[in-house]
């Protein structure tokens, strides 16, 4: 159970609150690269409560800017790509990526008007089929380097999910919450005549184990279903990498999903599914991985269709209520997850308060080479004997 004060301190995500602050010290995923084409060089993106404008200029660079033009606020989603920057279509200013005015039309040539505007820019990157982006203080931390995003023996493919309507750490709880598998994904999928006899969900859990990581190269959760009968079995675990993202292996797949904190009560997740061939030999990966749409998770009634586990997700996470209401809540022994990934997030926002750099934040090129994160060590053999494998 959380304080009101407490529950607001840990959801918020705008400039200046003490969440928001601490999400602004990760590279989030923003859009995909397919979404920022030729034809279409820019989009509106809302992040963290900032509503922005990605582009790319005619030189192939890209930018990322606050949507209203510092001249008199139009919205620069309707301006001009050109070759150097984005020019607003409303009186013609211009800037370039890094939100330095570059022009004004109207005004004399040596006014010192264009030196003194700028328009807020965030650092952009693209990385395996994503556009990442940096909203904190400078000087950026490096972009992580995970071994889903470089693998190459194998295919990626990228799904975009329905806007959520409901606040980040909803989501993020939920990845702490391995208990929802069993009645919310499997016994739906059972009533509904899907489930399969020999299921995982069908075995007895004896213990639900939950370690917090703080390694140089990661921050976050690893939590693991202890099985138990005859045939006692461990899993390696799902690791949840802190802030906004859990890994996990579904079926033969390896899933990393990026959750994006789009505003307070909004939240979009991006889906990195990479499927690894039987050999281990590279395979030639396509210059830009298309963008997958996910479609709804409701019915033409507008009710839950209940027929995917990201539409079971949905239901629970959005039913809680736009921020849910931490103060009613009765957390039991399945809900260590939850109650050690909210002090996880506490400890970090009160590190960024006090001027520490939070944990996971990589400024070390050597670490950010290559990081492998232990996901399916045993999980494989489990995964086998199992029917369907969790996904979140
Ligand atoms: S409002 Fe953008 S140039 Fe005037
Ligand atoms: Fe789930």
């Amino acid at each position: 159970m959380l304080s009101a004060e407490m529950n607001e301190r840990l959801t918020r995500v705008g400039p200046g609150t003490p969440c928001g602050e601490l999400l602004r010290r990760y590279w989030h995923p923003v859009a995909g690269v397919a979404e920022i084409t030729k034809e279409k060089p820019k989009k509106r993106v809302r992040i963290l409560g900032e509503d922005l404008v990605l582009f790319r200029d005619g030189k192939g660079r890209l930018g990322l800017v606050e949507e209203q033009c510092r001249h008199r606020s139009a919205s620069l989603y309707y301006g001009f790509v050109e070759d150097d920057g984005l020019r607003c279509a409303y009186h013609g200013w211009k800037f370039d990526c890094a939100g330095t005015c570059i022009e004004m039309p109207f005004e004399p040539q040596d006014a010192p008007l264009k030196d003194a505007v700028k328009q807020t820019a965030y650092p952009v990157q693209a990385f395996a089929g994503v556009i990442f982006a940096y909203l904190g203080p400078d000087p950026a931390p490096l972009l992580p380097r995970w071994d889903v995003l470089l693998r190459e023996d194998g295919e990626r493919r990228l799904f975009i999910l329905p806007e959520l309507e409901c606040n980040w750490l909803q989501v993020m709880e939920n990845s702490c919450d391995p208990s929802h598998t069993f009645y919310l994904h499997a016994h739906t999928l059972k009533l509904k005549g899907k489930g399969r006899s020999g299921a995982y969900y069908d075995r007895p859990i004896e213990k639900m184990n939950f370690e917090t990581v703080k390694e140089p190269a990661w921050c976050g959760i690893r939590k693991q279903r202890i099985y138990g009968g005859e045939e006692a079995e461990v899993e390696a675990g799902h690791p949840v990498l802190f802030p906004c993202v859990l890994l996990s292996p579904q079926r033969e797949h390896l899933v990393m999903h990026m959750r994006l904190p789009v505003d307070d009560t909004t939240t979009k997740i991006f889906r990195m599914q990479f499927t690894p061939n039987d050999d281990g030999t590279p395979v030639g990966q396509p210059d830009i991985v298309p963008v997958e749409y996910v479609p709804p998770m409701k019915d033409e009634d507008g009710e839950y269709h209940l027929d995917s586990f990201a539409s079971h997700d949905a239901m629970a996470w959005e039913t809680q209520g736009p921020i849910t209401d931490r103060g009613r809540e009765n957390l039991g022994i399945g809900d260590q997850g939850i109650a050690q990934y909210r002090r996880l997030l506490r400890e970090q926002i009160d590190r960024v308060e006090a001027g520490e750099e939070p944990h996971g934040v990589i400024r070390d090129p050597a670490i950010n080479e290559r990081i492998v994160i232990e996901v399916s060590s045993g999980q494989r053999r489990v995964a086998k004997q199992l029917a369907e494998s969790s996904t979140d």
